[in-house]
């Protein structure tokens, strides 16, 4: 039993996840690339495959190798983009706001609630169960389309798809400054998005198994319905409850199950000052297509995609998705 001293540092993360729509089981394969050493018998640690910006927004370069490295069969399911102009600053001015926004009275977050989406649009906190079965009070979720508030008037959609159909909630009065932030880095996250989409579609052609027509790009060029969510995970007094022994502590075992997601690096705070994650054993884990589980990692200043089973259904297994979890911090502190 370890309690934690000083209040630890508490991470806020932006993911957007692109449209979904099926599930599907993957593949087997090997990984082939080279883990750096962990002490103390911790899983492996990984770099994703990154791409630079400026090679990912040039339609001649042909990017099938990376691309294959970071989501073909034999990836990890994940890879970066380095280098995106703008995405610096918009991160840290969106995830700046988290903490702000879950320390709202509960009056206020109460009215950013939306039971009839089951708290998939605007404020939610306790709604979604851990693995355990338990209400996870660790986190609180703010979701919102990032490009349209009100994707659709249609009502049996809304009734038929409210998790995707709802509109946004906003703050306006309490924190005005929530929606231009949540909007700006959502979009470039969702344009930068595109551009990889051109060369996961260019990939997946090369094995001729997709019609042109199915391809990624098209979907999220035409979705009214794109998704982003901003976590903040509540600081936690005491690293020996049942969150913190468990590998999935933060967020269980699972795959996506949208086409895309495009995740920020989190941002730690203590006692609300900014400060370097000083576990480094939290993070993102990944199960590989062998059943290994390793610690991915990729720089604060690169976004990370990772693909979902509607993809992977869609590119006939040529872009694959992979099982990933989050796990808390376990120092004592
Ligand atoms: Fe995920």
């Amino acid at each position: 039993m370890r309690i934690l001293r000083l209040s630890p540092p508490n991470p806020t993360t932006l993911l957007l996840r692109l449209p979904p729509r099926l599930t599907l089981t993957t593949a087997a394969s090997i990984l082939s690339m080279s883990p750096t050493t962990e002490p103390q018998n911790q899983p492996p640690t990984f770099p994703t495959v990154t791409i630079t910006y400026d090679q990912l927004k040039d339609r001649k370069v042909d990017l099938s190798q990376k691309i294959e490295d970071g989501f073909g069969p034999n990836g990890l399911g994940i890879l970066s983009i380095s280098d995106v102009p703008g995405y610096s600053l918009l991160r840290k001015g969106l995830l700046r706001l988290a903490p702000r926004l879950a320390h709202l009275p509960d009056h206020v977050k109460n009215k950013l609630e939306d039971p009839d989406t089951r708290y998939n649009f605007g404020w939610s906190h306790g709604k979604e169960k851990l693995e355990s079965g338990k209400p996870d009070t660790m986190k609180g979720s703010f979701y919102a389309n990032p490009i349209i508030d009100i994707p659709t008037t249609n009502s049996s959609l809304i009734e038929r798809y409210p998790s995707y159909c709802g509109k946004n909630i906003w703050p306006h009065e309490e924190l005005p400054e929530l929606e231009a932030a949540f909007k700006s880095l959502g979009k470039l996250i969702l344009d930068v998005g595109m551009l990889l989409a051109f060369h996961c579609d260019r990939y997946v052609l090369k094995q001729k198994k997709v019609c042109q027509d199915e391809g990624l790009e098209m979907i999220l060029l035409h979705s009214r319905c794109h998704k982003g969510r901003l976590l903040y995970y509540f600081p936690t007094q005491n690293s020996s409850d049942d969150h913190g022994l468990s590998m999935s502590s933060w967020c269980g075992w699972h795959t996506d199950h949208g086409s895309l997601t495009g995740l920020t690096c989190a941002l730690f705070t203590r006692d609300t000052l900014e400060t370097p994650c000083p576990d480094s054993s939290a993070g993102l884990y990944i199960r590989t297509r062998t059943g290994e589980i390793v610690k991915v990692v990729y720089g604060e200043d690169e976004i990370a995609y990772q693909i979902g089973e509607t993809t992977e259904i869609l590119s006939r297994g040529q872009l694959c998705a992979t099982p990933h979890c989050v796990r808390v911090l376990t120092l004592p502190f």
